[in-house]
This record gives structure tokens, sequence and C-alpha cells, in this order.
């Protein structure tokens, strides 16, 4: 039983079987870069405190560098013997400075404090890099919108026609969303910016640490104000797992979108070569695997949060080895966008948008009809009456056969009194999206607004 954590007060050592199912290294080892960082940081409030001479600590600081050239070097790994990560860096400690000097470091903290502030660490760092990778993908975004100002598609309510979008309008929206889950990350920092390090295994220690001088240590803005809440609280960790979850589930929407525009029926876009796979039997095939990854990644995203929450539902305080289970979801989702998001960007950044088929569709299934009962009502018919006959127009047109501009002008007379041949000035797909053009609206005018407005919110988050 020697060199285990806790030993003395035990006869024996683990079984096997046990030690298979506490162990942790095959994923906590991702974190032996902020477990070294944790030691160094707390070595120093040892010492501070008058636990380490000077001298003591200036060699379990370089004992400790010496680790993380080998963790870095891929020649300290986890033996089969170790639980965990911490467990794991101290025995290398003790080999590296010898048991009398090694053994001091462990006093005043627990590996309870000590994983809850290293979760954080990890997060913040790769919160930054899905927060960079998320930049990219609303510039690629913003950039087709920009390359295709003027183009005009169908709009679509319960994926029916409703009525003509610009099409930099509709990508400068997916545009937004993605702003907002950006700032649902930045926001995260805040409450992820607590160092739980000296609460100790829940009650805090004896020892009279500064636990403030850990924090800014570790880059961390503030200690845990409570201890208890320090080690066992994982709210945390399940806020970015959601914040993962709404990144898939808002590239799934955009990713469902490029699958139909890509089918022969829509024929609105092409898939660049190199982002895009074909088929082993059918030679002609092209398919969309970026955007049905993404579709199918976001489900993944989505079991991570839920397979979180229900592992924390009613965990009575403080820390219990059920927190532990919190590291692979959350790993996952990490891993799952950092892996996604930029053979998604690549796959938009590449996309061909054929706008003259999407031009071609944006007037169909009757999607002016709204733009005849405006007209109405900017003649002073009150709204009721204007549906009511636009309604009528487009029954007529449909059992014709007709587009609205085709019927002439008897049978506009003959539907309503109110129809008067002018109102073919406002049946163009191009009158029709210029004359949205209240706040928030798809005429070109507003549209040309949003470009600087997304890329400032984006800039300032
Ligand atoms: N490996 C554990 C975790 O990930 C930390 C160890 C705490 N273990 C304990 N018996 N208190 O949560």
């Amino acid at each position: 039983n020697e060199g285990s954590l806790w030993g003395a007060r035990f006869a024996g050592g683990p079984s096997p079987e046990l030690q298979r199912l506490s162990k942790s290294t095959h994923f906590d080892w991702q974190l032996a870069h902020y477990d070294l960082a944790g030691s160094r940081a707390h070595a120093r409030a040892l010492a501070a405190a008058g636990y380490l001479e000077a001298d003591e600590l200036e060699r379990m600081v370089a004992g400790l560098d010496a680790l993380e050239q080998r963790v870095v070097d891929g020649e300290l790994v986890a033996a089969d013997s170790d639980e965990d990560v911490h467990g794991a860096l101290e025995a290398a400690l003790i080999s590296e400075v010898g048991p009398e000097l090694g053994g001091k470091l462990r006093a005043g903290r627990s590996r309870n404090d000590q994983i809850a502030t290293l979760v954080r660490l990890y997060l913040k760092d790769h919160a930054v890099t899905i927060g960079r990778m998320l930049v990219h993908l609303i510039d690629a975004l913003s950039a087709q919108a920009d390359a295709h100002r003027t183009a005009i598609m169908p709009g679509r309510t319960h994926l029916q026609h409703a009525q003509p979008v610009l099409l930099a309008h509709h990508l400068l929206a997916h545009g937004w969303a993605l702003s907002r889950d950006l700032e649902r990350l930045v926001d995260w920092m805040k409450r992820a910016d607590v160092s739980p390090y000296g609460g100790g295994a829940l009650a805090g220690s004896t020892l009279g640490l500064d636990a403030a001088s850990v924090a800014r240590d570790l880059g961390l803005a503030s200690p845990a104000e409570n201890s208890i809440d320090g080690t066992a609280s994982r709210d945390v960790v399940a806020e970015f797992a959601f914040v993962a979850a709404m990144i898939g589930i808002d590239l799934s929407r955009i990713s469902e979108e490029v699958i139909l525009w890509n089918t022969r029926e829509f024929g609105f876009v092409t898939l660049d070569d190199a982002y895009s796979t074909g088929s082993s039997i059918m030679p002609q095939k092209k398919n969309p695997d970026i955007a049905e990854l993404a579709r199918g990644k976001s489900g993944r995203l989505v079991g991570n949060l839920t397979g979180l929450l229900a592992t924390l539902k009613a965990l009575p305080l403080a820390y219990n080895r059920d927190l532990q289970e919190d590291k692979e979801p959350v790993f996952d989702s990490v891993e799952t966008l950092e892996v996604l998001l930029p053979a998604f960007t690549g796959m938009i950044a590449t996309l061909t948008f054929h706008t003259d088929r999407m031009a071609e569709l944006a007037p169909a299934g009757f999607s002016l009809a709204t733009d005849v009962a405006e007209w109405l009502v900017k003649r002073r018919v009150p709204f009721r009456d204007a549906h009511e006959i636009t309604g009528s127009l487009v029954r007529y047109a449909e059992t014709h056969g007709l587009d609205l501009h085709d019927v002439d002008d008897e049978a506009l007379a003959s539907i309503s009194a109110h129809l008067v041949p002018e109102v073919r000035e406002v049946l163009t797909i191009e009158g029709s999206v210029a004359s949205r053009d209240g706040i928030g609206g798809t005429a070109p005018a507003r549209v040309d607004g949003q470009f600087a407005s997304l890329a400032d919110r984006v800039r300032h988050l």
C-alpha cells in the first residue's frame, strides 16, 4: 500500500476491480499541465505561509517544471497503478525531488479543490479557442452575404414559400444567432473565472494559505467565497456544455438548409469538392457529409449536456465521486466542436450559390401576396378586406394556373374594384424586398447596415 494517497488507514490495497472502476487517468491526463500549474501556485502559497523554505520552494518548482517538460515530451505518462492525474503527478514529484520535500506539497489542499479548479482552467482555454473558431464562422457567413448583396431567394416559413428575402439577410440571420453563442461564451467566462483552490476537501484549510494569490497565479479573477460551493458545484461545467450544445444546434440548423439547398430539387448551392464526399458505389454522388456530421454531432452535444445534468441532479453537498463523471462529456463537447467548426467554416466559405435558381423560385408559391395586401392597405383598404381580396386573387391565379402578375385587368377588377392594374408594380421580387425597409427588414439598405453592426458586436464581445 506504499505510495498510495491514503495507505495508512487501510490494511490492504484496493481490489483490481475497484482500481479499474476508479481510474480516470485515461481522460484526466489532459489536465496534467493545469495540475502542475496548480501545484506551482500552491507551493508558492505554502512558502508564503512559512511551510516551505525559500530553497525548498525553488527545488519544488524546479521539480514541477521538470515534470512539465517530461509530460510535454510524452515521456512521463500515468502508470497503471495511478488512479488519477493528481495522484500520478504527486507520485512523480516525489520521485523527482525525494519523499521528504515532495511529501510537503499536499498540505492544505485536496483533490476535490484541485479538480474543481483544473477543469475551469481547461475550459477557459478551450472557450478562447472555440470563440475564435466561432468568429471565423461568422466572418465566413458575412463574407458570403457580402458577395451576394443583391441576390434574392424564397424566404420560407413552415418550409413553404413565404416572402422573398435577400440571401444576405438569410445568411446574416445565422451570423446573428452565432454571435449570441459567442456572447454566451464570453459571459460564461465571468462565472468560470473563480478559483476553488484552497477549499480543501470541502471546509477550507487551517494553514492560513492565501487563496487569492493562488487564484491570481492561475489567472483566475478571485477565490471561491464558499469552499463547499467551490468544491461541489459543477454548474459552470454544465453551462459550458449548454453553450456547446447551443452552438451545435445552431450549426445543425444551417446544416439542414445546406443539405436541402444542395439537392437537385432546390439546386441553390454547390459544395466545393474539398468539403464534400463521394459514394463508394454511385459514381455521380457528391454528398454534404460535413453538414450531416454537424447535424449528427449536435445530438451528441445535447447528450453530453443532458448526461451531465443527470449526474448533477440531487447530488448532496459537498464533493461526491459522481462528480468525476463531469469530465468525459464536457471534454467530448470541446473536442467535437474543435474538430467540427473548422470543417464547417471551410464548407460555408467555399459554397457556390446559384442565385439565378434562387431568383427564379423567389416569386413562386404566390410569395408576393403579402405585398398585394399591404399595397391595398396603403390605399386605405382595411387589412381584413385586403387579406380577403388577396386571398381571392391567389385562388383565382391558382385555379387558372397563373402567376399573380399574369392575372389580366378584367379578372383583377372582377375580384375587387380595388385591384387596379397599378398593383403589378409591387409584383416584382426586387420591389417586394426593397419595400421591407423598416428596422430589421430585408431591404438592401437595411441589410447593408447589418454588416457593420454584426462585425461591431462580434468585435466588442
Ligand atoms: N478524480 C476525481 C474527480 O475527477 C478527483 C478525486 C477526488 N477523489 C476523492 N476520493 N475525493 O472528481
